[in-house]
């Protein structure tokens, strides 16, 4: 019997267990059986035993995992996978278990072993699972909402301690090149100050400034969202030589959000407090607007995949589901959003 399979890949994301559930009952309806590969690529190349390379998706698996956070499949790195030869015994390992096609989610490392796949002739299509919301082509990957809204409400919680206190917060959300999450959780909490991955040469000390006016302006509380890349992007401030007069120095190391807080405590004169919301942003169960785009993603990936057709990924536009070949989606340049990054930091 012709089959189907899924894998997870690149970091994991709320709604990747749902996207998998969701497969296989549209799977289970087109009369495809599933075959759930474990830890990303490393399951199609004989890395690990049988039982840890992949796994019939009975229905009652899939509904159990359905609203869990994590990947239930896990997910793993795998080097090799840019090569060739890998690539082809991945397709040949997929054509004797009678697989037809292959769901890929996860984001553009993922979907570049997709595509190679793709070439081989295994049919596959990507759905983005990514909390970063960094691939272009989608206004949205699976993750994204949930990952904002539990920024949102640590924002929220962070900011009681801040008004008891008269103190200005900073909080560093994940995005190691994409600030989506940072002005998403910006705008959404009213954070005053966003410091984000796509500005180049940002410097530390117009976020001094904007910081010092607000507290003239009687704003004793406001919250700095940085994204954690954006130390990557800063224009280069010797952070050793600022805080030689204040405290002990660590040599050669780099920004982070507690030394960020360092700099902007002593520079403005005021008690701000730095926090690093970290890996409880990929926890949580997925928001109902993950779980309906797993919903809706799985079914044009599995109407694809019975039609024949692969090395197609899935998308949202205005809110509508749609796919488009994979290769010009990662073709696609990243736009940053100025306009809105500007107006968070104006008010
Ligand atoms: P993400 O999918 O979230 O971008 P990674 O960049 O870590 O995450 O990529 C996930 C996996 O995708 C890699 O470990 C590797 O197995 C595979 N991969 C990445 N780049 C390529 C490539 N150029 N060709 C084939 N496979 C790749
Ligand atoms: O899922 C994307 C992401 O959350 C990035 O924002 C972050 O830099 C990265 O994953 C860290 O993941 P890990 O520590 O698992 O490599």
């Amino acid at each position: 019997m012709k089959k189907i399979a899924v894998l997870t890949s690149g970091g994991d994301s709320p709604g990747m267990n749902a996207a998998v559930m969701e497969v296989s009952r549209f799977a289970a309806l087109a009369g495809m059986p599933l075959i759930g590969i474990k830890r990303g690529f490393n399951g199609l190349i004989g890395k690990f035993r049988p039982q840890d390379s992949y796994t019939e998706m009975s229905m009652d698996l899939a509904l159990d995992i359905a609203d869990l956070p994590g990947t239930y499949l896990r997910t793993a790195r795998c080097e090799e996978f840019v090569l060739p030869e890998y690539q082809e015994m991945a397709v040949n390992f997929l054509r004797k278990m009678n697989v037809v096609g292959l769901v890929v989610i996860g984001g553009d490392g993922s979907f570049q072993g997709a595509h190679a796949m793709s070439k081989l002739g295994m049919p596959c299509i990507g759905i983005p699972g990514t909390i970063d919301n960094d691939l272009e082509y989608s206004e949205t990957s699976l993750g994204f909402d949930t990952a904002v809204n539990v920024c949102v409400d640590a924002v929220r919680a962070i900011r009681a301690t801040s008004r008891s206190h008269d103190r200005p917060a900073l909080v560093e959300v994940m995005g190691r090149n994409c600030g989506d999450i940072a002005m998403a959780t910006a705008m959404s909490t009213g954070s005053e100050i966003v410091v984000v991955p796509e500005v180049q040469n940002w410097d530390i000390q117009d976020v001094v400034n904007r910081l010092d006016s607000l507290i003239r302006r009687g704003n004793t509380r406001a919250t700095i969202i940085v994204a954690e890349g954006a130390y990557k992007t800063m224009k280069p401030f010797d952070f050793n030589a600022f805080l030689e007069p204040y405290t002990q120095v660590f040599e050669g190391e780099a920004m982070n959000a507690r030394r960020m807080g360092h700099v902007l405590r002593y520079k403005t004169a005021s008690q701000v407090r730095s926090n690093v919301i970290g890996y409880i942003q990929r926890g949580h169960e997925p928001t109902a607007k993950d779980a309906s785009f797993a919903f809706e993603a799985a079914h044009m990936a599995i109407e694809l995949l019975k039609n024949g057709i692969g090395n197609e990924v899935i998308g949202l536009k205005n809110g509508r589901i749609f796919h488009m070949p994979l290769d010009k989606a990662l073709k696609i340049k990243p736009q940053f959003n100025k306009e809105v990054y500007e107006l968070i930091n104006s008010l």
